[in-house]
């Protein structure tokens, strides 16, 4: 898709429709994706969950204009991919944070502003885009708990710290969408769930619209107002649960049955998924 609008979205929403991507040909022929719909609407923070290899980064880098689908329409709040992309209107926070090394905290969260003045002019000339004040990066990386590592540099941080100047460093740019392909999933449990809250204080402040994929059941249940649970070969949605539990989401939260609740949901919805894809048993 090469033009400037783009089918099924609105400025409000991010759209997906009837997606269908193949790798490879002939006999070495996978489908990734096939038929799969979403939508999510702005300022939602969406988790996408599923068995390894069931498609969530395939589905992530089509969002972010990375791949194309080969069949179906891919939409970016009214615009194609690759617009909203030039447009920098999508962040991209991988699993690993690839920090500049030569540069201090507060200099590799500052520098993707500074460069991406073209981008926001190209911002501004799209219908719905929300014009946002630019952020106090000083402020962000307190908020962040990374307030007195402003002139470290990436090799005096742990991984922790790290990925945390990541986020920072993604939200700056105020990105329409930020996508996030499992960023927690090196640290330990409790840096983790410490991360979640100041990822979720974040969120709540600059109101972006986050699409975070995640192995773990608990966090996209923090997170998250939707769920998308995935299951594998082909990739597709087999169900989508939204997360009623009130916000702010505390630690202390982690432990109540309504918590829990939807934990079980989540998980019931996965083991059917898995059930449906587990390799037949060698007698
Ligand atoms: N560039 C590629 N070329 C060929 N096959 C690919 C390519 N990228 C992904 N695949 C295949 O598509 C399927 C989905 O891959 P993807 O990386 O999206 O899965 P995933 O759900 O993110 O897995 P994980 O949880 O392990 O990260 C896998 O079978 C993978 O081998
Ligand atoms: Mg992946």
């Amino acid at each position: 898709m090469t033009g400037d609008s783009a089918a099924g979205s609105t400025p409000n929403s991010i759209s997906i429709q009837s997606a269908v991507k193949i790798y490879g040909s002939g006999a070495d022929q996978h489908v990734a994706l096939n038929g799969v719909d979403v939508t999510i609407e702005r300022g939602q923070f969406v988790s996408i969950i599923g068995p390894s290899g069931c498609g969530k980064s395939t589905l992530l880098r089509m969002i972010a204009g990375l791949e194309e689908p080969d069949a179906g329409d891919v939409s970016v709040f009214g615009v194609t991919p690759e617009r909203a992309c030039v447009a920098k209107m999508i962040g991209l926070v991988p699993q690993t944070p690839a920090l500049l090394p030569w540069l201090n905290v507060l200099k590799n969260v500052s520098m993707p502003a500074k460069i991406n003045s073209a981008a926001d002019r190209r911002r501004q000339r799209i219908d719905g885009h929300l014009q946002k004040a630019k952020p106090d990066m000083r402020d962000l990386l307190t908020k962040a708990g990374l307030g007195d590592a402003f002139n470290k540099l990436p090799a005096q941080l742990s991984g922790g710290m790290q990925q945390r100047t990541a986020i920072v460093r993604a939200f700056g740019v105020q990105p329409d969408v930020l996508l996030m392909d499992e960023p927690f999933s090196a640290l330990d449990e409790f840096t983790r769930e410490a991360i979640q809250g100041q990822l979720l204080d974040i969120w709540d402040e600059q109101n972006t619209t986050v699409v975070f994929v995640t192995h773990s059941v608990s966090e996209a249940v923090r997170l998250s107002d939707k769920v998308l649970v995935m299951s594998a070969r082909p990739g597709r949605i087999t169900a989508e649960v939204d997360i009623t539990l009130p916000r702010p989401r505390s630690e202390a939260m982690l432990k109540t049955a309504d918590f829990h609740h939807f934990e079980d949901i989540i998980r019931d919805h996965l083991q059917t998924s898995w059930q449906q894809n587990a390799l037949p048993s060698v007698a």
